[in-house]
């Protein structure tokens, strides 16, 4: 019997497919059919595939041409399945020519003719407009935005704003994108706005972004006070409008999966989760010199409540803070201190102050560690009693890990949202009103 194999994503299942692997079938007895996870595409940098793993699956199984679908989750599995499998003969699309030779020394290689035309890229882009998104503020994390949208497709930058004209200007030329000298004209220019300006300023540019019309991703901590964020959720809500906040941790693949592991009981209930992060800083940054909305729970608080709000919920019994200042009396270590009613939580967070990043979700079974820049989740460990008894997990991260929420944000604009919101309207409620009350706590001191 002449077994045959060949993998893709099959994503908007298309003639191209068909054609394929009705001719795969033809090069033998018994065809199997590698199915990629959605993990996979996405960490060879496929982002955006609309159809559900079990989708492409089905469509896969209607062509009556697999005699068996496997699932494709890592790189280096096709050689170890053909191994597996006694493959003679591995048989993709002729878009990939030259890049399976390495096989060869297995099996038989065949480069299929590619069906002209058509492929998941074209439906994708067919089935949606091109989002034209707009910046607004010309810092930092702007800068890191540029590439990482450069990496979904379905989304083109189209310019940015910043009241200081020179500034905008500048970033404009360097990035080869517009700028705009007044907020009306962005506005005309663009479909949905990222917002990266300081912190006290995303009120009033998320407020006019909404009704103007445009979705809206916006920086970290989004509001400072509970009412702003109930007000602009209503408002996007009633104009249909997508709101997201950017907490790009909460859309990494990684992340994901620890959430999942540390709710599938594999530590048994929570009942104590510490996160901590700490950053050294330019003394003359905004984020060590602006005393009223600098420091370091502002700036990092977000991160470290993510999991706790994820982990435990909205519902704490009660949150209180304590404070190291520098010498211009801005916060540079605080700590959060959160009771649930069955589990307790802390946050660190440090703005030139140093210490170990780590994330720490204990159980009753075990815990979970995972190490800085647990931020940028792609590595964790499931430890237990005996301490032989150590699971590992991992996951990619990819650049500055902006492209998880910009492609989630994406999606649910285009309504192809595989998944809910990953960061709910109540979580980013529950964390304005946190730092509120934290901004309360620090000005009465
Ligand atoms: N294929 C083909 N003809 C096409 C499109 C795809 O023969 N017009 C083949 C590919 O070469 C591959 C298989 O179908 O062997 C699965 O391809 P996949 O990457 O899932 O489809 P594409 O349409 O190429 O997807 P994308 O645009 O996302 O790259």
């Amino acid at each position: 019997m002449v077994k045959v194999i060949t993998y893709g994503t099959f994503d908007l299942f298309h003639e191209g497919h068909y054609r394929l692997l009705e001719r795969a079938k033809k090069l033998g007895d018994y065809l199997i059919v590698g199915v990629t996870t959605e993990e996979y595409d996405q960490a060879r940098g496929k982002l955006n595939v609309i159809d559900s793993l079990m989708t492409r699956i089905e469509n896969v199984k209607k062509t009556g041409f697999a005699d068996e679908i496997v699932i494709e989750e890592s790189a280096g599995q096709k050689f170890r399945d053909i191994k597996k499998y006694d493959v003679d003969i591995f048989t993709v699309g002729s878009d990939w020519v030259g890049q399976f030779d390495y096989l060869k020394d297995y099996c038989q290689v065949v480069y299929l003719e590619r069906t002209k035309d058509i492929s998941s890229t074209m439906l994708r882009e067919q089935n949606k407009r091109i989002q034209r998104i707009g910046i607004i503020g010309t810092g930092r994390i702007a800068r890191r935005f540029i590439p990482e949208a450069g990496r979904v497709s379905g989304i083109s930058v189209q310019g940015v704003y910043n009241p200081h004209i020179e500034s905008a200007a500048a970033f404009a030329k360097n990035y080869d994108i517009n700028y705009y000298e007044s907020l009306e004209q962005f506005f005309r220019a663009v479909d949905a706005v990222y917002i990266a300006s300081p912190h006290e300023t995303h009120y009033e540019y998320i407020k006019a972004s909404l009704l103007q019309g445009k979705h809206v991703l916006c920086e970290k901590p989004m509001v400072l006070k509970k009412i702003q964020a109930e007000e602009l959720f209503d408002c996007a809500k009633r104009r249909n409008l997508i709101l997201f906040e950017g907490i790009k941790t909460a859309y990494c693949p990684g992340f994901e999966k620890l959430l999942g592991i540390a709710c599938s009981g594999a530590i048994g209930s929570i009942k104590s989760i510490d996160a901590c992060f700490t950053k050294l800083e330019d003394e003359n940054s905004r984020e060590l010199t602006d005393l009223q909305y600098g420091g370091s729970f502002l700036e990092l608080g977000s991160y470290c409540m993510l999991p706790i709000m994820k982990l435990l919920g909205h519902e704490y019994e009660r949150v209180s803070f304590d404070t190291v200042t520098g010498s211009n009396g801005l916060d540079i270590l605080t700590k959060a201190y959160f009771k649930y009613p069955n589990a307790l939580a802390t946050v660190t967070c440090g703005l030139g102050v140093k210490s170990e990043g780590q994330l720490i979700i204990s159980g009753t079974k075990g815990y979970i560690l995972v190490e800085a820049p647990w931020w940028k989740t792609n590595y964790f460990e499931v430890r237990r009693e005996n301490p032989g008894d150590v699971e590992k997990f991992s996951a990619r991260f990819l650049g500055d890990g902006l492209r998880y929420e910009l492609s989630d944000f994406l999606s649910m604009i285009n309504g192809s949202a595989k998944s809910e919101f990953k960061l709910t309207r109540g979580e980013s409620i529950k964390m304005a009103e946190i730092m509120e009350m934290f901004l309360a706590v620090k000005g009465e001191k």
